[in-house]
């Protein structure tokens, strides 16, 4: 989520919602999408032309930018793919051409809700993360590309621990983007990954791991019980609800009362993380529409990476990985609050493909170590 502080979206976010909105993903967003399936007629054949409605996508994007929304061209040429199914490049080299009428409720509705600077994956319903097409509302967090970042370090230090090619199972899971390596030492010990995502919302990190690691057991916890829903709904459509489990509640709280326990091998979790009062610098689309119990990281931004530092030595095995995202400029901050701690090896920072720190990572030691 670092772009928190940054416009909303970039070319390549856009380009994944509506990915996403082509995917079928069901929300409720996504329904007004089939029924906008009916009207449309075939695909490229633009059906009835009149348009007292005037719209076209030049006008389109003239509203947006007057609305204020950086990328106007491309949000209206997505929003226009959305409702018609024509893809958007049809309506970028042609800007005048009349929307049909058959699409222009659905977009008319479309377009203001953008121009009242709602994100387009909120408005789609859908947001890829992962190439995984994720269910999506206001509920939740919109899962930031950046968040890749800890997915890949996380998937990185499963195969580089696991170093052993030739006593080692290699598996590549179909559509991957990863070989994952197992060591068949650390398989007989312990035949099943076991990966707790704290502050999970939609799953996005949960699932992305449950695809990457196919004999991965994973808990998802969040305190929001509509944002577990959302991820039970996307756990379900991605066929992973059997390997995944999602629990109510503060941070780890769940695990004491349920006594679900801990020696999970690996702990992850991309906390909120914007000191409390950059919160309204946000851009609209972040201030208004995304949950502030999502954002919110405290007076510092790091009141959540304390908390996870401190409790997650309980719930972590001797070896395990801690991985932790991180805004802009906390890093250091984390990674001197793991050394403070005499619970972990020393940290390790990863950054993100724009080249700033994303990921703080440090493994568990074990007790006599400590
Ligand atoms: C920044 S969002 C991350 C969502 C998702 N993991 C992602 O990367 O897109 C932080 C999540 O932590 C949850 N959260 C906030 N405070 C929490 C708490 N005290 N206990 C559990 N979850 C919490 C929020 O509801 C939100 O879903």
């Amino acid at each position: 989520m670092m772009t928190r502080l940054m416009p909303l979206r970039d070319v390549r976010s856009a380009r994944s919602d509506v990915q996403c909105a082509k995917s079928g993903v069901r929300s409720p967003e996504t329904e007004v999408r089939g029924a906008r399936c009916e009207v449309r007629g075939s695909e490229g054949a633009h059906p009835a032309l009149s348009t007292p409605h005037g719209f076209t996508y030049h006008r389109a994007v003239e509203r947006l930018e007057r609305a204020g929304v950086e990328s106007a061209s491309l949000d209206a040429a997505c929003l226009l793919e959305a409702a018609s199914g024509i893809p958007r490049w049809r309506f970028v080299l042609e800007p005048e051409r009349p929307i049909a009428r058959g699409i222009s409720g659905l977009f008319a509705s479309m377009l203001s809700r953008r121009e009242a600077r709602e994100p387009i994956a909120y408005i789609l319903g859908a947001k890829e993360f992962w190439s995984l097409s994720l269910a999506v509302s206001r509920d939740v967090l919109i899962p930031r590309p950046e968040t890749e970042t800890l997915v890949e370090a996380v998937l990185e230090k499963i195969s580089s621990r696991c170093q052993v090619p030739s006593s080692a199972a290699q598996f590549q899971v179909p559509g991957s983007r990863f070989q994952v390596f197992y060591n068949l030492e650390l398989e007989t010990r312990n035949p099943e990954l076991k990966i707790l995502d704290v502050g999970t919302g939609c799953g996005a990190i949960a699932l992305a791991l449950a695809m990457e690691i196919p004999d991965g057991r994973i808990c998802g916890l969040d305190r929001s019980r509509s944002a577990l829903r959302i991820a039970g709904r996307n756990a379900s459509a991605l066929g992973l609800a059997g390997r995944i489990q999602f629990l109510g509640g503060d941070l780890f709280e769940p695990l004491r009362t349920r006594r679900a326990g801990g020696g999970f091998d690996l702990i992850v979790s991309n906390p909120p993380y914007i000191p409390s009062a950059a919160l309204t610098l946000l851009a609209p689309e972040i201030a208004v529409y995304e949950p502030r119990e999502a954002l919110d990281g405290g007076p510092d931004g790091l009141h959540y990476h304390r908390r996870i530092i401190e409790e997650a030595p309980g719930y972590l095995r001797a070896g395990g990985w801690l991985a932790l995202e991180v805004g802009d400029g906390q890093s250091a901050a984390v990674v001197e609050l793991i050394r403070k701690s005499d619970a972990f090896g020393p940290a390790e920072v990863k950054k993100d493909l724009t080249g700033g720190d994303r990921v703080v990572l440090a493994w568990r030691r074990a007790v006599a170590d400590g």
